[in-house]
């Protein structure tokens, strides 16, 4: 979904606004955001990416530390559509054939959900750090095998979540290092995306056949919505109850992942004590990845495609509606208009960063686990009425 915000302001214009802007204008950036716009160094990382669909829509090629080595797809149309766009040579007919490439050093792989583990395991196995499509795992058994992986081979690997690099997640962020909420309360986060209708039936179906996303669960697709949560604030949610509301569609009656429901409300305890409401739902009138954070001293609201309008709003002030657009944050040549409300350039430069720099990335393996596990407890959970389940821990 495109950001509902007219108005582009530079960090300068948004911290002239009001009175909190100007105490949000005391703040010092370092951390919140995911890299140095200007790295030290002329390293350029050689990645392989594999998957010519979402996995188009990234800026490899734009960031003057990374070159696209070559690309894969098992479809030639969408090979040929990778080579265009990352005006790249060489093209290999599947990520099994990419990963014997001695020249690629890193592999951003944007497979179906249920390939994510397998492929990844592959790709460490070969000694290439890696970045994946979200969700990081579809099973707690997957969630270990991701983390034993990453652990043993010592390579990066890094979650490709969307939300966490949007501009109002990127403040929430600094507002949240800075104590700005005061005592932090309460998330309210969500991801909708109308599946029922005709052009969801198109990505559940293909020639016939059902596709990896068909009957998917959705709480097996949580991490647009719980990156807002544990991606501000790094907390764990450790508790969650789960609600799922499905009907007689006969989608929903049989599927590969055995699941009954179209929407579902997960309500998690989390470990610095607050509370995290996190809806996913695919028949509802409503679009995109939303949040909203409230504090004791001030709350920051994501516009929404109901309407709802940007405002950070703490006691006392009028509310601030200009969202800074970070864009001094990126290399001169990734200030480019990008997918998911501006955040695939910095999704992108984040994990080149992070290689350059030889650190881990912002959304590393156990921030990873620790956005997609939860959803897959809230399904179970979902499935036992409601019952509230532990959330085990894949931390170090
Ligand atoms: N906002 C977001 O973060 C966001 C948005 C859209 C999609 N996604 C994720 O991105 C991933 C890709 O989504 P999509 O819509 O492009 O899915 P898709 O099913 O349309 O495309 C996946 C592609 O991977 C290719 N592929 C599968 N196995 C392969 C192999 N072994 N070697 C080479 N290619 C292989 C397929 O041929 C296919 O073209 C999914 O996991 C999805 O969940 C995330």
């Amino acid at each position: 979904m495109t950001e509902q915000i007219d108005k582009n302001v530079s960090r300068r214009d948004f911290l002239s606004a009001t009175s909190v802007a100007a105490f949000i204008g005391s703040m010092n950036l370092a951390g919140a955001v995911p890299a140095k716009a200007r790295l030290d160094s002329d390293r350029k990382i050689r990645i392989g990416v594999v998957g010519g669909g979402f996995g188009a829509s990234f800026e490899w090629h734009l960031d003057p530390n990374c070159t696209v080595e070559a690309v894969s797809d098992l479809r030639a149309d969408r090979r040929n559509h990778l080579q265009q766009v990352y005006k790249c040579e060489k093209a290999y007919e599947s990520l099994e054939k990419l990963v014997l490439d001695p020249k690629i050093e890193a592999v951003a792989v944007f497979t179906g959900a249920p390939d994510h583990v397998r492929h990844c395991v592959e790709v460490m196995n070969h000694g290439k750090h890696c970045i994946c499509a979200v969700p990081a795992a579809m099973s707690l058994e997957e969630a270990a095998l991701l983390k034993e992986t990453k652990e043993r081979t010592g390579l990066k690997y890094m979650m490709a979540e969307t939300s966490y690099h949007r501009r109002p997640c990127i403040l929430a962020r600094q507002l949240y290092q800075d104590g700005m909420f005061g005592k932090f309360l309460y998330c309210e986060c969500e991801y909708y995306h109308y599946l029922a209708g005709k052009h969801g039936q198109a990505y559940w179906w293909q020639n016939g056949k059902p596709t990896w996303r068909h009957g998917y669960a959705p709480m097996l697709y949580p991490t647009h919505s719980t990156a807002f949560h544990v991606g501000v604030t790094r907390e764990r949610i450790t508790d969650i109850s789960c609600l799922g509301w499905g009907d007689d569609h006969p989608d929903l009656q049989e599927n590969q992942y055995d699941n009954p429901f179209w929407n579902m409300t997960a309500l998690g305890k989390c470990s610095g004590g607050n509370i995290c409401r996190c809806n996913v739902m695919y028949n509802v009138v409503a679009g995109g990845e939303r949040a909203q954070w409230l504090g004791e001293k001030l709350s920051l609201y994501m516009p929404g495609s109901g309407g709802q309008p940007f405002a950070v709003k703490a006691h006392g002030s009028p509310p601030v509606t200009a969202l800074p657009d970070y864009q001094d944050l990126l290399p001169e040549s990734m200030r480019v208009a990008s997918g998911h409300g501006g955040s695939h350039t910095f999704l992108t430069h984040e994990f080149v960063a992070a290689l350059v720099e030889d650190r881990e990335p912002a959304i590393d393996v156990y921030e990873s686990l620790a956005m997609t596990v939860p959803g897959i407890v809230a399904q179970e959970s979902a499935k036992k009425g409601g019952q509230q389940l532990k959330v085990p821990s894949f931390d170090k």
